[in-house]
């Protein structure tokens, strides 16, 4: 997919390997980097071969902070999020695709939305959180936030602006594992025993629904889910951000069948597959044995794209007409509720039609 060279505004180190970057936006940009809360930016760096792009949440909020902001941990001998924090600096150019993801879900009716993050998890959740806050639409917001001790916490005044701006309809409960003695706060891990504990006193919050956004680590986001499913929560109202890059095995597993609005048409072994880009049409005749992404970039087509395995969701896409199969391991990213709405990610799914149309502007 296209990049664009984006110049770093300012940078901020939020602790010690933790950097926020803000980057400008042109004028002629502006509606190309339009934005939801919870989307990412993929960063790309290095040439030919050796070029990379990673996924990065965009920490800022649509609408309130001005220009893009992304929100990056140094990880042990990671390439680019080691560059980004330490060697990128104001003033230079930084390659990036347009904003993508679909981990927030647009909410009319007002609910009660706990949102937990865990490290660099919050820099999705608390766009999430201001968002719904400033929607006049009466959410109320609890920001449950995990750290080892009070130095690691990332955001954390403007965290505390955002409560102090909302306190009638917000609050923030920030949870750590190994803080000293001089904290007063909760101790230890935001875990299945700490939501089972908190979980009447957030249902006593208020009389609205809940939903439920998180990220964090895997392990930290499987407790919570099974947690918040055990209490009673849906699932479809469960959402969750991964960071994490490896699709775990699922090979001999039965794929999953998914079906556009329209007659899906003739099943067979070969298939035309017709894709909406940037408002752009894109044709490919599909091989059998590759998945749709691979087919669409064989003919050049500017689809979005990043690991190619199903974790990084940049390759999101819908399902508007013909029927697919999708690896199973699709729902560590996406939802069942998002497959029956017709989404799939193009590099898990192939065909089953003759003719298959998918639009990735539409996600
Ligand atoms: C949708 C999405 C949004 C993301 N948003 C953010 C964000 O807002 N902030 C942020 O800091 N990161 C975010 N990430 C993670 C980011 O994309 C990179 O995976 C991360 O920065 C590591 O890339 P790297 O090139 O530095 O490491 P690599 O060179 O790819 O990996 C180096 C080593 O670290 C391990 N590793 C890779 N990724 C992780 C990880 N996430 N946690 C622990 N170990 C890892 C690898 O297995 C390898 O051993 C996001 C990822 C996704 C898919
Ligand atoms: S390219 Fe990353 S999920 Fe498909």
């Amino acid at each position: 997919m296209a990049t664009y060279p984006l110049r770093i505004s300012r940078r901020r180190q939020e602790c010690d390997d933790t950097a926020s970057l803000w980057l400008d936006v042109p004028k002629d940009l502006v509606s190309a980097f339009s934005y939801r809360p919870g989307q990412f930016l993929t960063v790309e760096t290095g040439t030919g071969e050796a070029r990379v792009a990673r996924q990065y949440s965009l920490s800022s909020t649509p609408g309130k902070d001005s220009g893009l902001r992304i929100t990056v941990k140094r990880i042990d001998g990671g390439r680019v999020s080691g560059w980004l924090v330490d060697r990128v600096q104001e003033g230079d150019l930084v390659d990036v695709q347009a904003p993508r993801g679909r981990f927030f879900k647009e909410m009319e009716e007002p609910h009660h939305a706990i949102l937990l993050a865990a490290g660099s998890g919050i820099a999705p959740i608390l766009p999430i959180g201001r968002w719904l806050l400033e929607s006049g639409r009466g959410h109320r917001v609890t920001f449950v936030y995990g750290n080892r001790t009070p130095d690691a916490v990332i955001l954390g005044e403007e965290l505390a602006t955002v409560v102090a701006a909302h306190e009638s309809s917000c609050t923030a409960e920030h949870v750590m594992s190994r803080a000293d003695d001089g904290w007063t706060g909760p101790r230890g891990r935001v875990d299945r025993a700490y939501i089972v504990r908190r979980f009447a006193e957030w249902q006593a919050m208020s009389t609205l629904p809940l939903v439920v956004y998180m990220c964090g680590p895997e392990a930290f986001m499987d407790a919570a889910e099974s947690a918040f499913l055990t209490l009673g929560v849906p699932e479809a109202q469960i959402h969750r951000e991964s960071f994490d890059m490896v699709l775990e095995d699922d090979l001999g597993e039965p794929g999953l069948v998914v079906t556009g609005m329209a007659e899906p048409g003739e099943e067979g072994d070969t298939a035309r597959i017709v894709a909406v880009v940037g408002g752009e049409e894109y044709e490919a005749d599909w091989q059998e044995g590759e998945d749709i992404l691979s087919a669409l970039l064989r003919t050049g087509a500017d689809v979005p794209f990043s690991c190619q395995e199903g974790t990084c969701s940049s390759c999101i896409s819908k399902l508007t007409e013909g029927r697919v199969e999708v690896r199973p391991g699709v729902l560590q990213t996406l939802r069942q509720s998002d497959l029956d709405e017709g989404l799939v990610l193009a590099c898990l799914s192939h065909p089953k039609t003759r003719s298959i149309r998918i639009d990735f502007d539409e996600i």
